[in-house]
């Protein structure tokens, strides 16, 4: 079988960090979004997979090439932007008629059993069975009105409060035939939630079901915090193992957290919980890293506290530096000795901030 994964948005709600890697490239738990999709599809018995691919298309190129966890690997590439359902009907020589497919939005991490959802589909007669995921506030999300049987009456999309059909959300997982190619236009940007799908709903031909397990998008900085702190919650085991790590005594770590390889951590320093340090990240002494996401290559220097923040690729920390919640301070960018950065300041990359900045803002 075959899965399609959309992986050409821009991310423009993840940027400064989106301006220099595509959004299923940020890691999570030291690994891509895409790496722990593509490990969860292989597990479901998928043979092959397309990403479809627009924004920094070669960065997908270069990291994964045409192999991934046993299964072969196909690029569609856009020329504009398609959004979520043009790039399907891009995609329509690659998937083929010859069977249902799966189709993935790329930017949500899952452990939802993607073997069990084409089961789903093929308990009834539909064109695509699309799944959904319980929340507490569906606001920001599409809902949907389902009958007893499974099948969707209509789609509400982002609902004001107290007027949801349900709490259940479109999830961006699906399970599509091939005759859906005949309802979407070539080369034109189609959205499947709201153009394509509602014509379904109402010839009776899409249905749906709710799954339990983890699922969150990463679609804000905030919820890529989030989906940090739930996989290290749930995959400790797996990530407490680090390579060419080197730590001075005294230093506590504090679990969860995910260590890459090479990093050293100097003595009386202080990680976690909920911190993913990235490979070859230099920590200095007395250094407290909690909740929050280090990508690799950067430094953090002596007595610097970091709670709840974002810190780009290669980025130089200096001594006794405060960064405070839902910061995010670009690539490669030069935080001088001292310096503050109050809760959710933006520093855009390669920028050098050499006063503290006091109110939320981007520094540009
Ligand atoms: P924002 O700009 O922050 O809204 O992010 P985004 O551009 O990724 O948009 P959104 O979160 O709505 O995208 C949902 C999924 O569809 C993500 O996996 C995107 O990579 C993907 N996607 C969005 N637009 C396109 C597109 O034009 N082409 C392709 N191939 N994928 C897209």
């Amino acid at each position: 079988m075959k899965a399609v994964i959309l992986a050409g948005g821009f991310g423009t709600r993840l940027r400064p960090l989106s301006c220099t890697r595509p959004k299923l490239l940020f890691p999570i738990g030291n690994k891509p979004l895409l790496d722990w999709t593509l490990e969860n599809l292989a597990k479901s018995k998928i043979d092959e997979v397309i990403l479809a691919v627009n924004y920094m298309a070669e960065a997908f190129v270069h990291r994964y090439g045409n192999t991934a966890h046993g299964m072969k690997l196909h690029y569609s590439r856009e020329t504009m932007p398609l959004g979520t359902g043009g790039p399907i009907k891009k995609a329509e020589d690659l998937i083929g008629h010859d069977e249902p497919f799966l189709v993935l939005n790329g930017d949500i991490f899952t452990t939802i059993n993607y073997a069990e959802v084409v089961k789903k589909h093929k308990q009834n007669d539909a064109t695509a069975t699309i799944m959904l995921y319980q929340v507490e506030d569906p606001t920001r999300y599409g809902t949907v009105e389902l009958t007893k049987n499974h099948q969707v009456i209509k789609f509400v999309e982002k609902p004001q409060k107290g007027k949801a059909p349900s709490n259940l959300i479109n999830a961006g997982v699906y399970v599509i035939e091939p005759e859906i190619f005949a309802l979407i236009p070539s080369n034109k940007r189609v959205s499947i939630e709201r153009e394509v799908f509602p014509k379904l709903a109402a010839k009776k031909r899409l249905y749906a079901y709710s799954f339990e397990g983890l699922w969150i998008d990463i679609g804000k900085h905030e919820d890529y915090l989030h989906a940090n702190r739930l996989l290290l919650s749930t995959e400790r085991r797996k990530l407490a193992k680090t390579k060419g790590t080197s730590r001075e005594k005294d230093v506590e770590i504090d679990a969860p957290v995910a260590i890459g390889k090479d990093v050293k951590i100097e003595e009386k320093s202080k990680i976690g919980p909920y911190a993913a340090i990235g490979d070859n990240v230099a920590v200095g002494k007395g250094v407290h890293v909690e909740n929050s996401i280090i990508f690799p290559n950067a430094i953090i220097s002596d007595f610097t506290s970091i709670k709840g923040a974002i810190i780009g690729e290669g980025a130089i920390i200096g001594k006794w530096v405060k960064i405070e919640d839902n910061c995010v301070v670009g690539d490669y960018t030069m935080i001088k000795d001292n310096v503050t950065l109050t809760q959710g300041v933006t520093v855009c990359p390669s920028k050098e901030v050499t006063e503290s900045v006091l109110s939320p803002k981007c520094v540009m």
